[in-house]
Formats: structure tokens, sequence, C-alpha cells
């Protein structure tokens, strides 16, 4: 397995754990983001459940898979977009990634495989790599 598919075995384990033992991920990721980036709250505030689910189900899948990463690719579309369109900033894309590992991190507690926490910061450093090209 190449490293990145390791990775992506690995957090996709994590987030099978997580909604085995604790369900929808998306509200608790949405709280954590809000509380550390009240920016980005502001930004949402008139955000719908139903647009939020979208979001982080788009969030998921870059990080399940490298497709949508490429130049011209959904990644940069939606990144490009979102500073236009909604002033989004990356220091708010970091809190929002930041935000899923500390939920993993508090609601899995021991059960969060340190080998999991590795493959989240280095797929997350790889996604923000392609975020601060803007
Ligand atoms: C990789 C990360 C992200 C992805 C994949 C993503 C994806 C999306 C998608 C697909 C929508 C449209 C949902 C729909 O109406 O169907 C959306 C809307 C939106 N996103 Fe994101 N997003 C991301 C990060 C962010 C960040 C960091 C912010 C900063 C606050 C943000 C703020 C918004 C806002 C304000 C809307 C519009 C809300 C509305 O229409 O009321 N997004 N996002």
């Amino acid at each position: 397995m190449t490293d990145t598919a390791n990775e992506i075995a690995l957090i996709s384990a994590s987030l099978e754990l997580y909604a085995e033992r604790h369900g929808d991920m998306a509200p608790r990721v949405y709280e954590r983001f809000f509380e550390i980036n009240p920016e980005a709250a502001a930004l949402m505030e008139y955000s719908d459940e139903y647009m939020r689910r979208r979001m982080f189900a788009s969030m998921l899948e870059l990080f399940l898979s490298d497709e949508h990463l490429g130049p011209g690719g959904y990644l940069a579309w939606e990144v490009d977009n979102h500073i236009k369109a909604y002033f989004a900033t990356t220091a708010m894309y970091e809190s929002l990634f930041q935000s899923i590992r500390d939920v993993l991190n508090q609601d899995l507690e021991t059960e969060c495989r340190s080998e999991w926490q590795q493959a989240w910061a280095s797929r997350i450093a790889r996604l923000m790599e392609h975020v601060r090209k803007f």
C-alpha cells in the first residue's frame, strides 16, 4: 500500500469507529469549529442543517481520496469559490480541519489510536498545502 492509501485507510477506520460509537459526527464538528473560530461561526450563522451536512460530506470526500486535489480539481474550485463568495479564509479551513481532530480525540478518548492521529495530521497538512495556494 502507498503512504497515501495507508493514510486514507486509517482515516476511514477512525471515521467508522466514530460512527459506531457516537453516530453522526457533523454537529459535533461544527460546534467545535464555531467555538475555536468565531469569525467562521458568524459567516455560517444562517446556514441550515442540510447545507452543513452537504458541506461536511464534501469535506470528508477530500480526506478519503486524492481524486479532487489536482490542478483545476474540486478542491481548487471550491476554495476559490468560498473565498470569493463567502469571504472564507485559509485560517478558517485550518480551524475546520482541526475541529475534526479535536472531536475524534475528545469523543473516542483512549480508543483514538496514535496512528490515526498521525494520518489525520498528515492529510490535513496535504490539504492545507492546496488551500494555502489561494
Ligand atoms: C474543504 C472544506 C470545505 C468544503 C468541501 C466545503 C463545501 C461546501 C459546499 C459543498 C457548500 C454548499 C452546500 C450546498 O448548499 O449544497 C458550502 C457552503 C458554504 N460553506 Fe463550505 N466548504 C468547506 C469549508 C468551508 C469553510 C472553512 C468555511 C468558513 C466558514 C465555509 C463556509 C461556507 C458557507 C458560508 C457556505 C454557504 C452557506 C449558505 O449557503 O448559507 N466552508 N461549502
